[in-house]
């Protein structure tokens, strides 16, 4: 069993990891040990020794004066008796005064996980270690939950405080959790950015004091995503202690690091307190959303193998958790707010031409909505642009062999509508004071139940409509003015949202299973655990530069697996940074993740239509290990170069990514390496077959055919649109260990020599590998 209690010492061992902990003389828990497996045995030389008194502590109790509660890393600590580092817990406890002191009252270990009354949480855990504290002075008890998710190497941890005190308890702030981990040279990580450069990773020292990690935006955020790891500074992508901390929440969050003048470095996140403040009258209980804890020996892969298999066997859930997802065609970027149904058929059909599966109708198909200032909130489908509503429109998409899918952004509204005619008191504005606007929309009062229900009414409504089989779930602006009428303690605002939220998510799809959520916000501002409760892929960024995505979706990877990241191909130069990259490096991005494609594809000539078509065509019969298979980031020692590989859970395959952002001058040799298969076995690793451009060449076409042409003259114009040039391809046979060594590749252009075995990668070039075990 991963959970042992002997004494006053809890174990809890995962596959490879354990977490441990013991009850003080004094009732507070004492942090023993996180990080790889032990054996079990005494915990002793493990655990923090305190034989000196230190100078300036403050005495706990007079019977011991080496206990402090400042200097003992603890699995939770209050306020007031002398810890003076980041508390989880703020509160105007019942007899007025803001100091807590948690002491163990019992603890009890049942089998599996206790699920969340009013939060989704993880699920299919080993087992959960309950230990309940109380405050003696006020009878305030506090449950602390620890699940044990073994397979996954995952602990995670929550906290319900219940007010069994006989007056009124406000709660400012309630973290899920905390632990003080020994500090061993560690570097925190963050995932930050914001709309179209999210989860960029920021890696700093952990110094001396406190770093934050957080949001105030209503949303999880696109600023700082809710995960972090804190790594050792010797850290590699494959070696070192790693730690990984998340949350299972969707709105405000707050993580926290601080590290104590004796190098004690507490760790904690939940819920942000800013602007938080909860009531509990007695007998009333708050909870917590769940803290999701890991570890590894194994560097930054290891860590993000163990999120990845939490999030693909205890997060995601229902049907959709490991289907292979459609390949889908999106019209926003073609079309914006202009179309008409012949135009959405014109599109369809030639997506259908490439091997799309589902077609997906963005905004702009209902009520007043030619632009983004009207019509948000009336979700009546438009008859000027659909005459024949959603069903007949998609029954002609079934014709044509594609699924549908619709875009909503059911949270928000414009003033210019319907709906915000109709209930103006709707909408989230703070009497008296100034309304601000983010897009031309104000956000819907989620905190009151009847717009809880109109949402959950209207959405349900028009999914029964037509056979619909993919929703995007849009959520397109921060939270500002936060009040609602319904509410008595406005700093119940944020929270309320969130689970209001989660209630009209429930609501709608668990009775319709057979609808793949993908959730958005503006690309990724809202890409969390709570969203992956109900939606197994997020869109990761309006961004769909491969180049940029390199780093979004890298980021994200730190934390999340790529099934749950939605990419696109789109057309270039691009929408959000005018640079023009090769249509094989968009897919050979798009490819991580779940594939779609997002242009209009009237524009592109025959050879790019049939590049297309190969596109599709592989990301299908390699899709399983694409979206579902072992992913790692492999360290390549030169700033220019990114490499990702997925290997197959059967060990069989694998595909690898090599990037060049940009192009150097004769560069030296490139080593493309393959890690985690098996070293004896033999495999054959092969180059995706893709094209160049004519174009690509200007001038140095001369080398390429037999004839000397004017680059930008018709002739080259026309013989562009009818050949292109083969890209390089190479062929290996060689054992596991040969590719986790790397194979040397053929050069790249250098300038001074060309033939069909240059690799000309130039400015953001890239190939995908296949590798394939050789069947002896
Ligand atoms: C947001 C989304 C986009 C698109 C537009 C539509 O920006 O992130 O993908 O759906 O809204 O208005």
């Amino acid at each position: 069993m991963p959970i042992a209690v002997t004494g006053d010492d809890f174990r809890l061992d995962t596959a490879t990891t354990s977490y441990w902990l013991r009850r003080t003389p004094f009732g507070h828990l004492e942090h023993l040990y996180y990080g790889p497996r032990l054996p079990a045995g005494d915990a002793e030389p493990v655990a923090l020794k305190r034989t000196a008194v230190l100078g300036a502590s403050v005495d706990y109790d007079p019977g011991d004066p080496l206990y402090s509660l400042d200097t003992l890393p603890l699995e939770w600590s209050g306020q007031g008796y002398g810890d003076y580092r980041f508390s989880p817990v703020e509160a105007r406890m019942p007899d007025g005064v803001f100091a807590s002191d948690f002491t163990y009252v019992g603890h009890e270990v049942v089998a599996g996980c206790v699920p969340i009354d009013t939060l989704p949480s993880a699920y299919d855990g080993d087992q959960t270690l309950r230990v309940t504290l109380a405050d003696e002075a006020t009878g305030v008890e506090l449950d602390l939950y620890w699940t044990v998710f073994e397979a996954a190497d995952v602990v995670t941890r929550r906290a319900v405080l219940r007010n069994a005190g006989s007056d009124r308890l406000t709660l400012r702030r309630l973290l899920s959790g905390m632990v003080d981990l020994p500090n061993r040279d560690l570097e925190l990580h963050t995932f930050d950015g914001g709309w179209i450069k999210e989860a960029h990773r920021h890696v700093r020292p952990l110094t001396y004091g406190t770093h934050l990690n957080g949001s105030t935006t209503g949303a999880s955020s696109n600023r700082h995503n809710p995960g972090f790891l804190l790594a050792e500074s010797t850290a590699t992508q494959d070696d070192g202690w790693v730690f990984g901390v998340n949350l299972i929440y969707s709105g405000n969050h707050l993580g926290v690091v601080e590290l104590s003048n004796h190098d004690l470095a507490r760790v904690g996140v939940g819920i942000h307190p800013d602007r938080f403040e909860w009531v509990l009258e007695p007998g009333e209980a708050f909870e917590t959303p769940e803290m999701v804890l890991t570890v590894s020996d194994r560097g930054l892969n290891g860590a993000s193998h163990h999120f990845h298999d939490f999030v693909g066997r205890h997060v995601v859930r229902g049907p959709w958790r490991d289907r292979e997802r459609p390949v889908l065609l999106n019209n926003w970027e073609a079309h914006f707010f202009s179309f008409t149904e012949s135009t959405l058929l014109d599109l369809a059909k030639r997506a259908k031409a490439i091997g799309v599966e589902l077609f997906v109708l963005d905004d702009g198909w209902f009520g007043a909505r030619d632009s983004d200032s009207a019509g948000l909130g009336d979700y009546e489908v438009n008859r000027r642009k659909l005459p024949g509503g959603l069903d007949r429109f998609a029954t002609r998409l079934k014709r044509l062999g594609l699924d549908f899918g619709l875009w909503f952004e059911p949270e928000m509204v414009n003033e210019d509508s319907d709906l915000f005619r109709e209930h103006p008191d709707w909408a989230v504005r703070t009497p008296g004071r100034r309304t601000t606007r983010g897009r031309n929309q104000l956000v819907l009062d989620l905190c009151n139940p009847k717009v809880q229900d109109h949402i959950i009414e209207s959405v349900g409504r028009v999914l029964d409509s037509a056979d619909i089989t993919y929703v995007k779930w849009d959520m397109n602006r921060h939270v500002s003015d936060a009040y609602s009428p319904t509410l008595t303690h406005q700093g119940e605002f944020h929270h309320r949202y969130v689970r209001g939220l989660y209630r009209v998510l429930r609501e709608i799809f668990e009775p319709r299973p057979h609808i793949l959520l993908e959730s958005c916000s503006s690309g990724g501002n809202r890409f969390d655990l709570g969203m992956l409760c109900f939606s197994p892929q997020i869109w990761a960024s309006d961004d769909t530069d491969p180049v940029e995505r390199l780093k979004i979706q890298e980021g994200l990877s730190y934390l999340y697996p790529p099934s749950t990241w939605a990419a696109h191909v789109s057309g270039a130069p691009h929408q959000q940074t005018l640079r023009a990259t090769p249509l094989s490096t968009r897919f050979n991005v798009a490819a991580f993740g779940v594939l779609g494609y997002e242009l209009d594809l009237k524009y592109l000539g025959r050879l790019e239509l049939k590049e297309l078509r190969e596109q599709v065509d592989f990301y299908r019969r390699h899709r399983r290990t694409l979206q579902f298979g072992r992913f790692s980031r492999v360290r390549v020692p030169k700033g220019n170069k990114v490499q990702w590989q997925v290997v197959a859970r059967d060990g069989a395959s694998a595909v690898t990514g090599y990037f060049q952002t940009l192009a150097q001058a004769s560069e030296g040799f490139d080593r493309l390496r393959v890690i985690g298969l098996a070293p004896t076995e033999r495999y054959r690793i092969e180059t995706r077959p893709q094209y160049l451009p004519l174009r690509r060449f200007g001038e140095l076409v001369k080398h390429i055919l037999p004839v000397e042409l004017n680059p930008d003259g018709l002739v080259m114009r026309t013989a562009g649109k009818v050949r292109n040039v083969p890209d390089d391809v190479e062929r290996y046979d060689a054992s596991g260990a040969m590719l986790a060594s790397g194979v040397l590749l053929h050069n790249q252009f250098v300038g001074s020599h060309y033939n069909e075995q240059t690799r000309l990668l130039g400015d953001f070039g890239s190939n995908l590998y296949v590798v394939e075990l050789i069947d002896e």
